[in-house]
C-alpha cells in the first residue's frame, strides 16, 4: 500500500484514559516504517464526555482509524455505524475502522491476540483440557469468548467478585463455563491444561497474585497477560517449577498487528527489532528469544 495521492500521512490512534503508558505508539510506527509508509499513530487521553466528540473529529481529519482502551471500550458502541462479528461476540470494541465514507467500524482483536501469541509461544498447549481463567473483567471477556471458539471443552471461570463471574458466565458461556470461587483458584489449577491470569493483579503498582502452582501437571501451560513487568512473579514460579508459560507482550503487539491489517491491509510482524523497542519502552533489558515470549 502506497501513502493515497494528496494525503502526506497516514493517520490512527489510541485512545484511553489515562493513555500515556501505551506502548501502541512505538509498535504502530515501527510498522510504518517497515511498511516504507508515512503515518502517524498518536496516543490521546479522552475523557467520557469526550468521546463523541474525539470520534468526529477522527472522521473530520481523515484518520484510517483507532484504538480504543480502557475505559471506552463497551461507551463507544453507541457512536459506531456497524460492528463486526468479533465486536458483536464480546460485546466490546479496540478497533475501529473509518472508510473513506467516513463509516464507522467496530472490531474486537484482543481475542485474536490473545490466541496468536499463544499459539506461537506455547503452540501444541493441551487445548482438550479445562482452561482456568483468572478473572472477568473486559479484558477475561474476550479471552474466554476467544478460547470457546476454539472449541476447548470448559473454562473455570474464577474471579473475586462472584456476581461479575456469574454474569460473565451466562453472557457468553454456552454452558461451557464453570464459576469458581476465588477462594477455591489453587484446586482450579490441578484440572487445567491452560492458566491464564486476566485480572490486574502482579502487574506494576498491584497487589501480587497469590496463586499455589503445586497442583499444575507437567504438560500445564501458564499464561500471563500483565506484560509490565515482563516478568511476572507468577511467571517465574511456573518456570521455577519447568511449565512452559506465555507472556502478555505478544498479545499487545498481536492484538495491534490485528488492527494495523484492517486499517491499512498490511501483514504487520513481532520482529526481534520490535520486539527490542518494546523492551526499551517498558525499561526491561533485552533478552534472548524465547525467555521473553517470542
Ligand atoms: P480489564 O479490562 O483489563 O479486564 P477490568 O475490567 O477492570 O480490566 O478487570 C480487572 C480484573 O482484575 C477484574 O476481574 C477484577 O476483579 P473484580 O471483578 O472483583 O473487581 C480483578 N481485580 C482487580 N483487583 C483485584 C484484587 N485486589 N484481587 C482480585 N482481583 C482483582
Amino acid at each position: 500500500m502506497k501513502n493515497p495521492p494528496g494525503q502526506k500521512k497516514l493517520k490512527a490512534a489510541v485512545i484511553g484514559m489515562p493513555i500515556k503508558q501505551s506502548l501502541s505508539p512505538v509498535m504502530h510506527a515501527h510498522w510504518f516504517e517497515m511498511a516504507g509508509l508515512s503515518g502517524d499513530y498518536s496516543a490521546i487521553e479522552v475523557a467520557p464526555n469526550d468521546l463523541e466528540t474525539q470520534v468526529k473529529a477522527f472522521q473530520k481529519n481523515a484518520f484510517s482509524g483507532f484504538n480504543i482502551t480502557v475505559p471506552h471500550k463497551t461507551e463507544i458502541v453507541p457512536f459506531l455505524d456497524k460492528l463486526a462479528p468479533s465486536a458483536r461476540q464480546i460485546g466490546a470494541v479496540n478497533t475501529v475502522k473509518i472508510s473513506e465514507e467516513g463509516i464507522l467500524t467496530g472490531f474486537n482483536t484482543d481475542g485474536i491476540g490473545f490466541l496468536k501469541n499463544l499459539n506461537e509461544q506455547a503452540s501444541g498447549w493441551p487445548n482438550d483440557k479445562p482452561v482456568l481463567v483468572l478473572g472477568a473483567g473486559g479484558a477475561a471477556r474476550a479471552i474466554a469468548t476467544a478460547l470457546l471458539n476454539t472449541g476447548v471443552p470448559m473454562i473455570m471461570l474464577c474471579n473475586r467478585t462472584r456476581e461479575k463471574t456469574q454474569s460473565l458466565a451466562d453472557d457468553i458461556g454456552r454452558g461451557r463455563i464453570t464459576v469458581v470461587d476465588w477462594d477455591e483458584r489453587n484446586h482450579a489449577v490441578a484440572g487445567a491444561g491452560l492458566v491464564v491470569n486476566t485480572t490486574v493483579l502482579g502487574m506494576v503498582g498491584q497487589k501480587k497474585l497469590s496463586l499455589d502452582l503445586s497442583g499444575a501437571t507437567a504438560d500445564t501451560v501458564i499464561y500471563d497477560i500483565v506484560y509490565k513487568p515482563l516478568n511476572t512473579d507468577l511467571l517465574t514460579a511456573a518456570r521455577n517449577r519447568g511449565l512452559k508459560t506465555v507472556d502478555g507482550l505478544g498479545m499487545l503487539v498481536h492484538q495491534g498487528a490485528a488492527a494495523f491489517k484492517i486499517w491499512f491491509d498490511i501483514d504487520a510482524r513481532y520482529d526481534d527489532a520490535l520486539r527490542s523497542k518494546l523492551l526499551a519502552a517498558l525499561g526491561e533489558k533485552p533478552s534472548v528469544s524465547g525467555e521473553v515470549g517470542l
